[in-house]
């Protein structure tokens, strides 16, 4: 594969290769250092010049590792994610709790970085998801704590091979998504965002309406309120490669009936339809799969790390020695 006149490929042991077409074997995901000794204002210069070439490479192989620059602040993350110019997209109806950097930059998720957040596209619960997540190492943790990767495609394809009519089932009616968020935030669950925080508003009626653009009822409670979303496409088409993507939060989901808790802190899923997602232990092959075929590079300070959301699955894995400090920025 041709290279930038500023960056070059690297090679790490975790690299997954996925050889097929015409440009030969892919390694996933691509890793990028620069040619030379850099300092900031010169990468963010190479991006802004190589835009298109970085661009296609992305779209080829999903996701962009660079190692090696001069990243060392939030703010070098925020001009770096600037000079690519992908419009900003707002965390509106998003699920985790996050807090503003700098700019255009958000702590990643800030649950407990014990628990594990398992495989997902981002915001794959409501119909307007951002199409590129950023992810920079401003800490590198002491132990564990990766951001794990899988190609989507991959995925879909293994479980429409061993789970034909489950796919089937799932691809005719939709998924339908429920969750009570609280009035307040619960900073100790991977979704626990307040309604005021995720719809910008402490106004009911402006919520509903923010919710309403989302495909999301709002059906209130004592001191939280239900969201039902959907039904929503269980899987989605990466219309430039031609192939299906595993867009859905099934492996997040509960799949039995709900309990109108507030303490519930679980989503669940339901087919499009309000009939139960059929035979669970689907779901439970679904993770084990993801973790067969993902990638986890562990984290150096400075990482920045491009993902194309609709291609690619990304999670957490459980942080075993502190510090660790990941921040992201979400593009439309
Ligand atoms: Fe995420």
């Amino acid at each position: 594969m041709a290279t930038g006149r500023f960056f070059q490929e690297a090679n790490l042991p975790e690299q997954k290769s996925y050889g097929n077409g015409a440009d030969g074997s892919l390694l996933f995901p691509v890793v990028l250092s620069p040619i030379t000794n850099t300092d900031i204002t010169v990468f963010e210069e190479a991006t802004r010049l190589e835009k298109q070439w970085l661009e296609s490479l992305l779209q080829k192989s999903g996701v962009i590792l660079f190692r090696g620059f001069p990243v060392t602040s939030p703010s070098d993350f925020n001009d770096v994610v600037e000079a690519f110019g992908f419009p900003e997209m707002a965390y509106m109806g998003g699920r985790a709790p996050r807090t503003k950097v700098v700019g255009r930059v958000y702590t990643a998720n800030e649950s407990p970085l014990d628990k594990q957040n398992p495989f997902h596209h981002e915001m794959a619960y409501i119909p307007d998801f951002p199409s590129k997540v950023f992810f920079f190492c401003e800490e590198e943790p002491g132990i564990g704590g990766e951001t794990p990767i899988v190609l989507s495609h991959i995925v879909y394809e293994k479980m429409k091979d061993k789970h034909p009519e489950f796919v089937a089932q799932i691809e005719k009616h939709g998924l339908t998504y429920k969750k009570i968020i609280c009035d307040e935030e619960r900073p100790m669950s991977t979704s626990g965002r307040s309604w005021k925080s995720a719809y910008m508003t402490d106004d009911k009626n402006v919520a509903e309406q923010r919710a309403a653009e989302l495909a999301t009822k709002l059906e209130w409670m004592e001191n939280a309120v239900k969201l039902v979303t959907g039904p929503l496409p269980a899987t989605r088409l990466d219309k430039e490669n031609q192939r299906k993507t595993w867009f859905n939060h099934l492996v997040l989901s509960n799949t039995g009936p709900m309990h109108d808790s507030i303490d519930n802190q679980d989503t669940y899923v339901e087919l499009g339809n309000g009939d139960p997602v059929p035979d669970i232990h689907v779901i439970k092959d679904c993770l084990k799969l993801m973790e067969q075929e993902c990638v986890a590079i562990p984290w150096k300070k400075g990482d920045v790390m491009l993902i194309n959301n609709l291609m690619v699955l990304h999670g957490r894995q459980p942080l075993l020695k502190p510090p660790r400090q990941i921040l992201a920025s979400l593009c439309k």
